[in-house]
């Protein structure tokens, strides 16, 4: 049943795979979300068990749904549906990909607006709204664009027609153009960044923060932060909603997932952590608070580029970057339901990914209001932004991980699972096996069930 080319087209290259991928992996959650959870619970111990949820579970879940997109060929609901009667399995599997097209569109209703943060500060870095400005004007700056709906909504709608318009022109040509050059400058900028925190003077006091595991540090909410470290294991590798599995269906049956996939989530977490050295020691050098919530690096990041030589360069530079890598992220969310659109509906692709980005569009309306107009209203005593964020990372992502695990370590068959990753039973495949089986399924309940206080 397995078929070689997707309907959607296939990446041209191996290595438009990983570039895709990659770009699908690195943005906001690296850079924005990433330093801001860690700095919440307090560092070291934090990062630690974040380093261990993306080796045992983010690496096995990440080549499962490579693998079953690669064998299915079709958006995520379609491949689990297809991939489930080829098993003789319920077609209920389906509602994995149900939940990821759920997940995706929550993501991207508040992704898209701190990405239009982004696309402010690009503007204000251009017009040098930074140069030496302290901790409290930068706190200022952030403050005041959080406050004023209207630049939200701008730049939120701006940032969406950005993302509509690259699925609209399809895999291919639009995606792969995206990423092949914007990957390597962003990480050439943040070698410069963490050269840049070097000299600060607090450059050890922020490796010692980031690296240093001291488990004091999670102060008897150590479930809710191990809880918080696993989601944004998730979260960062893009893992739990399809945006994976949709990739891998363009891969051709040739390549290696194995390889492409260490290589994949190594650079993610690279970046991370390379993100976390330029970060931190510019906030312990400026006595700020790490634990300061989603502001964090609009507030630090500018105190830094308005002190050193060409930061007003640097500053655009950063932020239009980090900008890229919010584009091709988005990008990878938006994919599955715009697949599953033009596969069940029959819609043509630039009209599937037109509705699917108004649709978001319009709920990250609610997200932007929620910082400011909407400020009261609550629900689970979150606003909508700040309860997406939470609960897509933290519930929904490690939820439909676990049902991809289950899937492809119980229900599909052996053979096929070990053709597809290793062209055999290697020892390699046997380790994944047992990830996938037991590890990634009974961690995350244990997490789940610690974070609820119920062991
Ligand atoms: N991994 C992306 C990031 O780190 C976010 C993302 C999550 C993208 C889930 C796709 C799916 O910014």
């Amino acid at each position: 049943m397995a078929t070689s080319t997707s309907i959607h087209g296939m990446w041209s290259s191996r290595f438009a795979f990983i570039l895709a991928a990659s770009g699908s992996a690195v943005g906001l959650g690296n850079i924005w979300r990433f330093p801001y959870t860690a700095g919440e619970y307090g560092g070291g111990a934090f990062v630690l068990v974040y380093l261990l949820c993306v080796a045992v579970i983010g690496i096995p879940i990440m080549m499962a749904e490579v693998m079953l997109g690669r064998r299915g060929r079709q958006s995520p609901i379609n491949t689990m549906r297809a991939l489930a009667q080829a098993q003789q399995a319920p077609v209920i599997w389906q509602l994995v990909g149900w939940l990821g097209i759920l997940s995706g569109f929550l993501i991207l209703s508040f992704y898209s607006v701190v990405a239009g943060w982004t696309l402010a500060y690009v503007l204000r870095a251009g017009t040098g709204a930074f140069s030496s400005i302290d901790a409290a004007g930068s706190a200022q700056v952030f403050s005041a664009l959080i406050a004023d709906p209207w630049q939200l909504f701008l730049w939120h709608s701006v940032f969406m027609i950005m993302v509509g318009l690259v699925v609209a022109r399809g895999v291919t040509s639009g995606l792969e153009q995206a990423v092949r050059f914007l990957m390597p400058a962003l990480f050439v900028l943040l070698i410069l960044m963490v050269a840049y925190a070097a000299q600060t003077g607090a450059f050890m006091q922020g490796l010692d923060y980031l690296f240093r595991p001291d488990f004091l540090e999670f102060q008897g909410r150590a479930g809710e932060a191990i809880l918080s470290a696993m989601g944004q294991a998730f979260f960062s590798l893009s893992l739990g909603m399809g945006a994976i599995m949709m990739y891998g269906s363009y891969l051709s049956s040739q390549a290696s997932i194995t390889q492409n996939i260490v290589i994949i989530a190594g650079m993610d977490t690279l970046v991370a952590l390379l993100a976390g050295m330029a970060i931190f020691p510019i906030v312990l050098a400026n006595g700020l608070a790490p634990g300061s919530g989603p502001g964090l690096i609009f507030e630090t990041l500018p105190i830094a580029f308005g002190q050193m030589p060409g930061g007003q360069i640097f500053a655009v530079l950063f932020f239009v970057l980090l900008l890229f890598a919010a584009w091709t992220s988005a990008i990878s969310l938006l994919e599955p339901l715009t697949a599953w659109l033009v596969e069940n509906r029959g819609w043509q692709r630039p009209v599937a990914a037109l509705m699917g980005t108004a649709l978001i569009w319009l709920l990250g309306i609610a997200c932007l209001l929620s910082l400011n107009l909407w400020s009261e209203i609550k629900l689970f005593g979150k606003g909508f932004f700040d309860l997406f964020d939470y609960a897509t990372s933290n519930i929904l992502l490690p939820v439909g991980g676990v049902l991809i695990a289950i899937f492809a370590g119980w229900v599909l068959n052996r053979q096929v699972a070990a053709e597809e990753l290793t062209g055999g039973e290697h020892p390699g495949y046997h380790l994944w096996r047992f990830l996938i089986r037991y590890v990634s399924p009974v961690g995350v309940t244990i997490v789940f069930l610690n974070a609820i206080g119920l062991i």
